[in-house]
């Protein structure tokens, strides 16, 4: 398993390119189940999830074709040849459910095996099966699979989600796409991706108002049809790049970075101390002088400061001048990273969903692994503002969700490097 060695860093000055969201991509790529004809994604991300729902579109007898050194994707589900999400794929990644709304929406069945524990909580699947039902279909749980059936097609319905979960949004908002009659999602998701799921479902022809809003509306339309979709700017690796000269000091240019991606987490930088400035190109981020300041955050569902950047925001508090309280309300165990930061001597005290950060003066590196996707970079974060060195293992992790990190932290100045193993 590769490693990543970090030294402690100098101020960073430069640019990084922000790539197209991978969690806007992992829904965009099952939207090619609903049509016959091809759908072609420009600016995605070239990450090893990315490649994991390429094979489970496969496995369904979708093509999937990677061009432009992965950066466009071209499927077509002309003869779709399954409705069998198998396990061994589903586990290896959770957004590998988003296949069961489009595949009983498309074809009137689908088996999709439950994803399993995931290192940062339970993860249940109940608000998806709530919504698919009340639009009519029939599921039930056997041998760890939901067998999902719609023998007469799927109906318009009014759904009241009781949590704004992200993922049942989509499943439900690309099902209702084809479903006889109106549809409304309410208390829906309101994160970017569903307003890029929604523009490229637009662009295939579906009737759809209101994302963007905790209310969307559906028109349900017979067929959908092909289209080109460019994948929208990966607002948590943005918001990562931009951590990184408030850990080292200097300036970075984040280029594609967009405010209204990442407006709360904006502001909590801005409390600790550290400038960003729109350009033309993007956002700009220095620390000139001085310690960062103590915040608390508290996660939340989009327009709030997002769960995938809490690891990230912690690893930068440990040494922010005083204390600062950290509660993640999404996932129940999303604090793994807090004993890895404490090897390299930060001072974190967690009781449940709540982290107490005592800033230190300084970290000191150290062997740390990464337990999860956003916990592994986080390490990387931290490795730089620290004194000696730093070799975070198991990165695999960091490369289902960061292209080519250590080029792009390289490219400013940073002081990394991969070791293979082979
Ligand atoms: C998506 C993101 C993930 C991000 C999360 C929250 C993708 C591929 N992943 O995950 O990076 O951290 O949003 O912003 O887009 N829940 C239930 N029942 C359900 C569904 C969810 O109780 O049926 C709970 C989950 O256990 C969790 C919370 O709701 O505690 C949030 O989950 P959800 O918004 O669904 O996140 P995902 O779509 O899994």
């Amino acid at each position: 398993m590769d490693s990543i060695i970090v030294r402690g860093n100098g101020p960073l000055k430069g640019q990084i390119p922000i790539a197209g969201a991978k969690n806007a991509c992992l829904t965009l790529m099952p939207a090619t189940l609903l049509s016959e004809e091809p759908l072609t994604l420009t600016n995605a991300p070239r990450l090893s999830d990315i490649k994991t729902m390429a094979a489970l579109l496969e496995s369904l007898g979708a093509e999937v074709t990677s061009l432009q050194d992965g950066k466009v994707l071209a499927m077509s589900s002309h003869d779709l040849t399954s409705s069998h999400a198998d396990y061994d794929i589903v586990r290896k990644m959770r957004a590998s459910n988003l296949v069961l709304g489009p595949l009983l929406a498309r074809t009137g069945h689908a088996e999709v095996s439950l994803p399993g524990g995931c290192a940062i909580g339970a993860r249940p699947m109940d608000l998806h099966i709530f919504g698919l039902e009340k639009l009519g279909a029939e599921i039930e749980l056997r041998e760890g699979y939901l067998h999902a059936k719609a023998p007469r097609g799927l109906k318009g319905a009014e759904i009241d989600l009781a949590f704004a979960s992200v993922g049942a949004t989509e499943n439900i908002l690309m099902a209702a796409t084809l479903a006889r009659g109106s549809t409304v999602i309410r208390n829906a998701a309101r994160e970017p991706e569903i307003v890029d799921l929604a523009t490229c479902l637009r662009a295939m022809g579906a009737q759809i108002e209101g994302d963007g809003t905790s209310e969307i509306v559906v028109q349900g339309v017979d067929r959908l049809h092909g289209a080109t979709h460019p994948v929208v700017a990966d607002r948590i690796e943005l918001g990562t790049y931009m951590l990184a000269p408030a850990f080292c000091g200097g300036e970075v240019e984040c280029l594609g970075g967009r405010l209204d991606l990442v407006g709360a987490f904006v502001e909590k930088l801005h409390d600790a101390g550290i400038d960003v400035e729109e350009t033309k190109a993007g956002l700009k981020v220095a620390r000139r002088n001085g310690r960062v300041k103590a915040v608390d955050i508290t996660t939340q569902p989009f327009p709030g400061f997002p769960t995938d950047l809490q690891a990230q925001m912690m690893a930068l508090l440990s040494t922010a001048e005083g204390t600062s309280v950290l509660e993640e309300k999404i996932f129940e165990n999303r604090f793994m990273h807090a004993p890895e930061l404490m090897r390299m001597g930060a001072e974190i005290e967690v009781h449940g969903g709540t982290a107490t950060v005592r800033g230190v003066d300084r970290l000191r590196g150290a062997p740390v692994m990464a337990t999860d996707l956003r916990a592994s970079v986080s390490l990387i974060l931290a490795g730089l503002a620290a004194e000696g060195e730093t070799v975070v293992s198991r990165v695999y992790h960091l490369d289902r969700g960061y292209e080519r990190v250590e080029e792009k932290l390289g490219n400013v100045g940073a002081h990394i490097e991969r070791v293979r193993e082979t």
